[in-house]
């Protein structure tokens, strides 16, 4: 029997985030040396407009820094350190922007969460549609957000883009409302999943992304009930998972 293609991607959860710091360079790079096929990395704006890459709104827990990304500028935020909190190893790793990111690793699967669900963040749509097309990363990139009016409004822009719309919690009609809002794919916690929905959303033309997956025993689980891609800290061992379910 010829093998079957592998049932789900490998996306790093802000990169190789179980052995490197978070949203770094250093962390996506590792997620390539570790066979993932790809990463989600969570974007914001800066006070003056640059997209960058960064979970916390509070600098604090990654650098060390008082205030929030939309107090500083975008040169004021790269003399920031946002390696050394994880290992002394990693001193030095700077806030990318989401340019670098683009321009570094546009042959791997890319999945954008925009953070815009606390604050708002002027125009990140936009510019994130125009760094897509300025690297030509259409058919790489993933849009996402728990902001759903985002995705609406970035799947009105444009709508050649893919959007997808997380959540964390069992929704009603998930289907229904993901093909209303233009979405691509749904991106559940993995907690909520159950195979039928990813039947449904298949039957619909929709992706099932979910997060995070850490553990071998759910990771099976969900690369069995055929969700497209799996979001984990660990690539290294979902894609020991992968190839074991493949056997
Ligand atoms: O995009 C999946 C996952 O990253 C969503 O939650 O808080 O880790 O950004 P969070
Ligand atoms: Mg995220």
């Amino acid at each position: 029997m010829p093998k079957q293609k592998q049932v789900s991607l490998n996306l790093a959860h802000r990169g190789a985030s179980g052995h490197a710091p978070e949203n770094t360079l250093a962390a996506f790079r590792l997620a390539r040396q570790m066979g993932a096929d790809g990463f989600e990395f969570d974007v914001q704006v800066t006070k003056d407009g640059v997209p960058v890459v960064i979970h916390d709104e509070a600098l604090v827990r990654t650098t060390g820094a008082s205030g929030y990304v939309f107090d500083y500028t975008f040169e004021e935020i790269r003399r920031l350190d946002a390696g050394s909190w994880y290992g002394e190893q990693f001193r030095g790793e700077k806030i990318p922007s989401l340019e670098e990111v683009f321009a570094e690793f546009g042959d791997l699967v890319l999945n954008v969460e925009l953070k815009n669900s606390y604050y708002a963040m002027p125009q990140l749509e936009e510019k994130t549609i125009g760094l897509i097309r300025k690297y030509k990363l259409e058919q790489q990139v993933i849009v996402s957000s728990f902001h759903h009016m985002s995705m609406q409004e970035l799947h009105r822009l444009a709508p050649d883009l893919k959007t997808g719309l997380l959540y964390d919690c069992v929704l009603v009609d998930a289907v229904a409302y993901a093909k209303r809002l233009g979405a691509s794919a749904l991106h559940p916690f993995f907690g909520t999943v159950k195979p039928d929905l990813v039947a449904e959303a298949h039957a619909a033309g929709l992706m099932v992304n979910v997060w995070t997956v850490n553990d071998e025993m759910h990771m099976r689980l969900c690369a069995q009930a055929g969700v497209d891609a799996i979001i984990t800290n660990y690539p290294d061992r979902l894609r020991t998972v992968l190839n074991s379910v493949l056997d």
